[in-house]
């Protein structure tokens, strides 16, 4: 995966969005945040893209500081302007530019970890790497959100389509931003061997998205 991939991608990326999925991503990506219970005090946002839900974030939870990491730097140009409209929640936000897998991640300190539509970008192999350590990333009882384009067990409809939808996804992001990833990897496993436990899931487009809460055990 190149950098100037996605750089080339998201200054499209909200039109491409709306062409593909209308309002459905976004309703995944914010569908578990009024559910949140506790403090949500250290925020970590991964793969945010152009920061639709880190607006969010930060008008849900006013007391969040916010770390967003992305290894596009016009990604990351795009989510500060959207938050210019309100400057004054730029001081609760640290943006860091760097490719996810060479970041070392800090120990025990978030409340809440989010990954919308972003684990999809990664293979099998760096994912057993990258889960383990986004989990350590969390305090005990601290909370994931996850969305992503899912391909369904059932019924076999809607497996097929979103069959499909992949191979046309995966084609076009391999070509245009050099993803090393071919096809999805369902992330169920991974995380429940990291200790999360999965306490939300909503389906969006009969099947197409999901989107999950999933929660750090070892209270
Ligand atoms: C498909 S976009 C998703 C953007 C956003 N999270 C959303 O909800 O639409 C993937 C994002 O992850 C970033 N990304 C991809 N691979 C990365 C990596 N290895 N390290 C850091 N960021 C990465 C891209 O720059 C892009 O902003």
């Amino acid at each position: 995966m190149n950098a100037s991939g996605f750089d080339c991608l998201a200054r499209s990326y909200r039109a491409l969005e709306f062409i593909l999925a209308g309002s459905m991503m976004q309703r995944a990506r914010t569908a578990h945040l009024a559910s949140l219970a506790g403090p949500v005090g250290r925020v970590l946002m991964l793969g945010e893209g152009p920061g639709r839900l880190l607006e969010r974030v930060l008008q849900d939870f006013p007391d969040a500081v916010v770390t967003v990491v992305d290894q596009s730097a016009v990604m990351l140009q795009q989510a500060r302007r959207r938050l210019g409209s309100f400057p004054e929640v730029l001081d609760r936000v640290e943006w860091i530019q760097v490719d996810l897998r060479h970041w070392v991640f800090p120990v025990h300190r978030y409340d809440l970890v989010s990954t919308p539509f972003f684990l999809d970008c990664f293979r099998q192999d760096e994912l057993e790497t990258l889960v383990p350590q986004i989990t350590r990333s969390l305090k005990p009882g601290a909370y994931w959100l996850l969305a992503d384009f899912q391909i369904p067990v059932n019924p076999a409809w809607q497996r097929w389509r979103a069959t499909l939808l992949h191979h046309a996804m995966y084609a076009f992001f391999r070509r245009v931003t050099g993803l090393s990833a071919s096809h999805w990897v369902d992330p169920d496993i991974l995380l429940t061997r990291a200790r999360m436990k999965r306490t939300r899931r909503q389906l969006f487009g009969a099947g197409l998205i999901r989107s999950d809460c999933w929660v750090r055990d070892g209270c």
